[in-house]
Order: structure tokens, then C-alpha cells, then sequence
């Protein structure tokens, strides 16, 4: 069902209550999601955006009862991912044949590598212009937020930047916008979407928001593609992304474990111990990587000044629950965060070097050579790694 913005604007995306994973099962989405896609009627009227493939029907039927589709002049795709363009398949069998797709170089390339349509496609670049009347559309690129291909769209007038997925957030609700939702849930989304899509392009994202304000481009309201729509002080989301682009820490410390025997885990927890006993300030999270969603984990590492990350040795090397939650993290390019390892062992006792060394090509100041031990912490053991703990701290 259609929600109007403003005379001109309207939501006619899709509200996804039961979307629980994304990115096949990458990215948990406890809260839903939504597709967001926009029409804008003035002279000339556009569709920026669709809905996710599986919605394509009902994407297209609930589009027809708001408007004809002969009477949509052209569709703007800012990004080709499946989740906003999948129902462009559905949609354009039932317009005018020769219907302009306005997107980037780059997402002809993503749209046509995955529909393989020979769609009318109108490349455009930062700086061209789609006048539809009154208003004017403008075209901004910004690639890697979060692919190459996407671009952002600003409609003057109206003073709505149309902003891919850059400032969305993974949460369904009954509301249209961020001011109408629970404050901390909407930024806790806003922020995993942040430090598990974006986190890698924090560059990109303080180039392109510089770019952006030096065009001194009058802001009402930010419409990502996902989530709720930034309407009341809606260049607080920039600032934050502004923040979360550059080295972002908190006072946090985060232990990331997984363990055979709970050795290991007795180690995370004591090491715990004599960090809280050194700084009463410091948020500490123990998480064992086997058994948190690695969603959250990453949002915790992304928070964190400092990571721990322990392993028992198996088959001389480390779990693998580890081993998959450090290739996401090394993706996620982080800059300035500190960390260290630590582990038990019964035999040969690899993992803990294997995993100082694997933390430094991750992009970490490894402050140690880490703590091993060999079977389980006796109580002098588990002395030492409270100290260990406090030195950390
Ligand atoms: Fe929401 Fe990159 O697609």
C-alpha cells in the first residue's frame, strides 16, 4: 500500500515482518526489514527503486493500484543488488517496452549480469540532472556505499536525498520514520547495518558525506532503501555515519571465544576478572563465537577499543567458529583497535601464535604475544590471567 510523504512523494516499498536473514545467512535480522522504493509524480513521474525477488508480484500489484504503470516515464535503480531490484523483471514486462532505466555505468553491468535484459538503459553520471517539472532530479554517485555501482538521487524542492542503502537500517515497522521508533532500537539497527555492510568503506563514506555537504544541498528528509526515513533532524545520521567512518571505538573491550572443554572459556573469564578489577569504565562483552550470531559479534568488535579472541588448539589449529568470524572481521577493515590472543592446549599448542599472527593481517596493533595454557587453569593460572587481564585493561 502506498504511504504519501509529501504531494509528491510516496513509499510504495515493501515491509518485510519475517525477514530473518540477509545476504543468504550472513546478516541476522531479528527486527525485519524493508524494501524501499519511491514514486515521484510532478510532470514527469519516476520510480526510484523496487522490492527484493520474492515480492516481485506483489511489489508490481500494489504498485498498479496506485498508478498506471504506462503513466511511470522512467525507473531510477541507485543499486542493482537483488534486494531493490528484484522486481524489475516483473515490472518491466508489463510497461512500455522502451522505458529509460536511469542507473549507473556500473549498474547496467550488475542489472544486466543478473536479469540479462536488454532493458533501456540511461547511464548516468555525478552531476546529471532529470528535470520532471517543477522539481529536478540530481544523480550522485557513491560507489562502494556499499557496491560500485550505487549512486544516491537528490530531488531539490521537495529537498529529499534518495540514499541507497547508506543510512538504512534491517527494521520493519508500522512507522515510516526514524523519529516515530523506539530511539535505541533504531540506532542499535542503524549501527549493525553500519559496521556489517558499510564498515569496510568507512573512506568512501567520509568522502562522499564531505562531498555532499560542500553542495550545501538544503536536507528535509534522507529515504534509504531500507528501514525508516530520517525526517526530524535528518543530518543526525550523518554526523553519526560521520563518527562511525572515522576509527570509531567505544570504552569497550570485547573477548571473542570458542572453547572444547571450557578451558578456554575459563580463561575468557578470568582475564575478564582482573579487566574489570583494573578499570571499573570499560564495557566488557565475552561473546562465544559459536554461540552469538555473528551479526552481533561483529557490531561488538566494530564497537570495541580492543579485542581478545581465544582458542583452544585442535588439529593444530584453532575452531572453526574462530576461524569464520576472523575472515569477517578482516573484511570489515577496521583501523586503530588493539587486540591480543590466548588459548589452551593439551599437545602441540599452535593456535595462539597462529592467531597473533592471523589478528595482525586483520588490520589489529597486536599488543602481546598472547597467553596460552596448557590443559586446564589451576588457581595460579587463573592469577595470571588476571593479570594478563589487567595489563590489557
Ligand atoms: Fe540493500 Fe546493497 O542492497
Amino acid at each position: 500500500m502506498a504511504r504519501k510523504l509529501t504531494d509528491r512523494v510516496s513509499w510504495v516499498g515493501k515491509t518485510d515482518w519475517e525477514l530473518k536473514k540477509f545476504h543468504g545467512d550472513e546478516f541476522t535480522t531479528v527486527n525485519g526489514s524493508s524494501y524501499n522504493s519511491y514514486l515521484v509524480r510532478d510532470e514527469k513521474t519516476v520510480l526510484i527503486d523496487t522490492a527484493w525477488l520474492p515480492y516481485d508480484k506483489e511489489f508490481v500489484k500494489n504498485l498498479k493500484e496506485e498508478i498506471n504503470l504506462a503513466n511511470i516515464d522512467a525507473v531510477i535503480a541507485l543499486h542493482g543488488e537483488i534486494d531493490h531490484s528484484g522486481a524489475l523483471t516483473e515490472l518491466m514486462r508489463e510497461m512500455p517496452e522502451n522505458t529509460p532505466i536511469y542507473c549507473t555505468a556500473n549498474g547496467v553491468k550488475s542489472i544486466q549480469g543478473q536479469y540479462h535484459k536488454d532493458w533501456n538503459f540511461q547511464v548516468v553520471k555525478t552531476g546529471d540532472k532529470l528535470l520532471l517539472g517543477e522539481t529536478t532530479l540530481t544523480f550522485i554517485e557513491a560507489p562502494m556505499l556499499h557496491w560500485p555501482d550505487t549512486m544516491f538521487a537528490y530531488l531539490d524542492k521537495e529537498n529529499i536525498l534518495f540514499s541507497s542503502d547508506g543510512f538504512g537500517q534491517h527494521l520493519a515497522s508500522e512507522f515510516l520514520y526514524a523519529d516515530e521508533v523506539e530511539q535505541d532500537l533504531l540506532y542499535n539497527e542503524a549501527i549493525k547495518y553500519y559496521a556489517n555492510i558499510l564498515a569496510p568503506f568507512g573512506m568512501m563514506a567520509t568522502k562522499k558525506i564531505t562531498e555532499l555537504m560542500q553542495m550545501n544541498l538544503p536536507i528535509d528528509m534522507i529515504c534509504p532503501s531500507h528501514g525508516l526515513i530520517w525526517r526530524k533532524e535528518p543530518m543526525q545520521i550523518v554526523t553519526k555515519y560521520l563518527e562511525w567512518a572515522n576509527h570509531y571505538q567505544e570504552n569497550q573491550i570485547t573477548i571473542l571465544y570458542d572453547t572444547m572443554w571450557n578451558d578456554t572459556k575459563k580463561m575468557a573469564e578470568a582475564i575478564a576478572r582482573g579487566m574489570q578489577n583494573k578499570d571499573k569504565t570499560v564495557t566488557i562483552k565475552i561473546l562465544n563465537t559459536a554461540k552469538n550470531d555473528k551479526t552481533d559479534v561483529l557490531t561488538e568488535v566494530f564497537r570495541s577499543k580492543m579485542i581478545l579472541v581465544g582458542s583452544p588448539t585442535v588439529n593444530n589449529g584453532y575452531l572453526h567458529s574462530i576461524a569464520g568470524i576472523l575472515e569477517m572481521i578482516k573484511g570489515m577493515k577496521l583501523k586503530d583497535k588493539k587486540a591480543a590472543a590466548f588459548g589452551s592446549y593439551g599437545w602441540s599448542g599452535e593456535a595462539v601464535k597462529q592467531l597473533t599472527e592471523y589478528l595482525k593481517t586483520c588490520g589489529f596493533e597486536v599488543v602481546n604475544e598472547g597467553f596460552r595454557c596448557m590443559w586446564t587453569p589451576d588457581e595460579a593460572t587463573e592469577k595470571e590471567l588476571e593479570k594478563f587481564g589487567e595489563d590489557l585493561a
